[in-house]
């Protein structure tokens, strides 16, 4: 998308994400249309786009967090504005849903991340998300069949924790966040670890002993990609309190969580809890709108 189309872009936001899609809108200089939701006593969902979209390259953003409330809303969305004469319509996702059931586990299990990506494939033009949950996937290309850019708040993070947290240490819960642990520490100039981490359930984890020596007077700060159950992260503090370490700062970039978890992760002795605003919540602190307009605008 380049500036020669800015007149005619257009931002529509998914429900909750009003605020986001405006300021998203203002750094990208285009209009941010108004959208009507509305749920019937039955269930049903009611959409209504009230702006003129014909034309436009139709953006629309917001968060994926309860996927099964805003997926079809979404999907009534995007059509709409196609049938309204949109050029193309795609979604900049700023968390995306069901990218964890990546395989299965269990035999009979659906594999929800296909099915997810195969819905919105056949109803949007491209896709723009933050840090998606890529473990067996190796790009979102193995399941979108649309184009599908994932970019990376690595950034972010590392300059909100070098602006924030003095005389930091950067400390990845799992393997699995060793792919952004180290793009934080370059940002942050900070050292970092990663521990190894077991789930044996929904909510039972387990965390190797992590190796502080060298590092006693640092800040630790535990860096991941989501907050949901909360137990990576509660697991981590434990393991890292046990070795006599300050409370951690927790730094995430999705706040799945709510306030039970929120409570739980304080209780076990977080100093802070960060998140960016890829999710509406309390937390957030990261502001993400710059990537995500320069994102939108260099699309080809
Ligand atoms: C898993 O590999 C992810 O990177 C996160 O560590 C995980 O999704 C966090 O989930 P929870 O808060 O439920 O432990």
């Amino acid at each position: 998308m380049t500036n020669d189309h800015d007149s005619l872009v257009s931002i529509l936001a998914l429900p909750g994400a009003a605020r986001f899609s405006v300021r998203l809108a203002r750094a990208m200089h285009v209009q941010a249309s108004a959208v009507g939701y509305h749920d019937f006593p039955d269930g049903e969902s009611y959409v209504r786009i009230e702006s003129e979209v014909a034309s436009h390259d139709v953006v629309i953003v917001g968060s994926l967090d309860h996927p099964n409330d805003k997926l079809l809303p979404l999907v009534f969305l995007a059509d709409a504005a196609r049938d309204l004469g949109a050029r193309r319509v795609g979604l900049v996702a700023t968390y995306l849903a069901y990218m964890r059931q990546d395989t299965r586990f269990r035999p009979g299990e659906a594999i929800t991340s296909r099915s997810f990506a195969s819905i919105l494939s056949a109803h949007l033009d491209w896709l723009i998300t933050v840090d998606p949950h890529l473990h067996r996937f190796a790009s979102l290309s193995d399941v979108y069949s649309i184009p599908a850019t994932a970019l990376h708040a690595s950034a972010e993070l590392g300059r909100w924790i070098a602006d924030n947290v003095s005389s930091p240490l950067i400390i990845g819960p799992d393997e699995e966040s060793r792919q952004w642990v180290d793009g934080i520490a370059a940002t942050a100039r900070a050292p970092s670890t990663v521990l190894s981490k077991f789930r044996r359930g929904d909510t039972d984890v387990v965390e190797s002993l992590p190796n502080l020596e060298g590092h006693r007077s640092r800040t630790p700060v535990l860096v991941d990609d989501i907050i949901s159950t909360g137990e990576t992260m509660i697991a981590a503090i434990r393991h890292l309190r046990e070795q006599g370490s300050p409370p951690p700062v927790c730094v995430a970039v999705h706040a799945v969580f709510g306030d039970a978890v929120e409570r739980a992760i304080r209780a076990a002795g977080a100093a802070r809890i960060v998140t960016a605003n890829t999710i509406l919540h309390s937390s957030n602190a990261i502001d993400l709108v710059p990537l995500m307009a320069d994102a939108i605008q260099n699309r080809q």
